[in-house]
């Protein structure tokens, strides 16, 4: 290739922000590393893989994104702490992990039975309730860049799940949520928090005799292998928010922002759009396996969970904040 004046400039301005950020080597594709809990086989996945593509893409190599799926290289909690350090660059945690940030205002997105459907969340995080939790990232050197569905929560079970009765006792494995705790402790659960990546082993061996996950999660981790029951009744939803160190982002040329920007608004876009499909297709094959049962409650049989969870929105007060809790209420009614 023959170089031309416009080479050298660009080649001045990398030597330049290579001393400010030792990640870019003259020539060498800045690294930047994608980390999540998730398999690539779910909307998360496919999201980080879009992202990766579109990055790569129109940054014309100067960027080469490293995509971390299946907890590789963190588990839950230790991937948060990791982009805090600027060990890893963006993580796409589901919000109801996000008070470890200091940002335990993200779990007004999980009180119970909030959403009519998907459309009804992504209408919700795209407007002033998304813009309020992302505001509350920045004072801890977070940024957030963009919501991603995964659908509703399904209920595993190793027992038959009807009436609220039937939860009584159970052991039930939640990923963070103190919203999530209170709506299974108001139907007799013991919540307990643990990593994704142990759930399978804790429910194969009885350490919990239950979950909640959206079917792509379910489906491939094989949670529906080790757990008789599968429960649909929209008692909550999964949602994740994409995030990255602050000083990291702000730090990077302005140029690679933009572009990295600009993928990351499609990627936003397309992993949205193919959620809700991903997981009727993922519940397509978790029935398909027989290895499981399969129950979708009537609306008259999903009343009295509702009924017995509704509480924890008072109770969430103290936890989220009025401001959240109000907000997200009445964006809720409106969209
Ligand atoms: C869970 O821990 O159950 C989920 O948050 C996993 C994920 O990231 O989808």
């Amino acid at each position: 290739m023959k170089f031309t004046r416009r080479h050298f400039t660009i080649g001045a301005a990398a030597t330049a922000t290579a001393l400010a950020c030792p990640a870019i080597a003259q020539n060498a594709p800045m690294v930047i590393k994608f980390s999540h809990v998730a398999a690539e086989d779910t909307p998360k996945g496919k999201g980080a893989n879009k992202f990766k593509e579109l990055a790569e893409k129109y940054t014309q190599g100067k960027v080469k994104i490293e995509h971390y799926p299946n907890s590789q290289l963190y588990k839950d909690k230790e991937e948060i702490e990791a982009l805090q350090l600027g060990a890893v660059q963006l993580l796409a945690p589901s919000t109801a992990k996000f008070a470890p940030l200091g940002a335990k205002e993200f779990e007004a997105l999980d009180l119970p039975f909030l959403y009519r459907d998907d459309a009804h969340f992504q209408k919700i995080a795209a407007g002033p309730v998304g813009k309020y939790l992302m505001g509350k990232l920045e004072p801890h050197g977070v940024k957030g860049l963009g919501f991603w569905d995964n659908g509703f929560y399904y209920i595993t079970s190793n027992r038959a799940l009807v009436k609220p009765a039937d939860f009584k006792g159970l052991k039930v494995r939640i990923s963070g949520s103190k919203i999530a705790d209170q709506y299974f402790r108001a139907v007799g659960g013991i919540p307990q928090i643990l990593a994704f990546s142990e759930v399978y082993h804790a429910m194969q061996t009885g350490v919990v005799d239950a979950g909640e996950n959206s079917a792509s999660n379910i489906f491939t981790q094989k949670f529906h292998e080790v757990q008789s029951h599968v429960t649909g009744m929209h008692h909550g939803h999964l949602q994740y928010a994409v995030i990255t160190n602050a000083k990291f982002w702000a730090g990077l040329p302005a140029d690679i922002r933009t572009q990295l920007e600009k993928a990351m608004n499609e990627a936003n876009v397309y992993t949205n759009s193919i959620a809700l499909q991903e997981n009727i297709d993922a519940m397509e094959d978790i029935k398909k396996s027989g290895k499981t049962t399969v129950r979708i409650l009537t609306p008259e049989e999903a009343k009295p969970w509702r009924e017995a969870m509704m509480p924890v929105y008072k109770w969430a007060e103290g936890r989220v904040g009025k401001e959240i809790l109000d907000l997200i209420q009445k964006e809720a009614a409106a969209v």
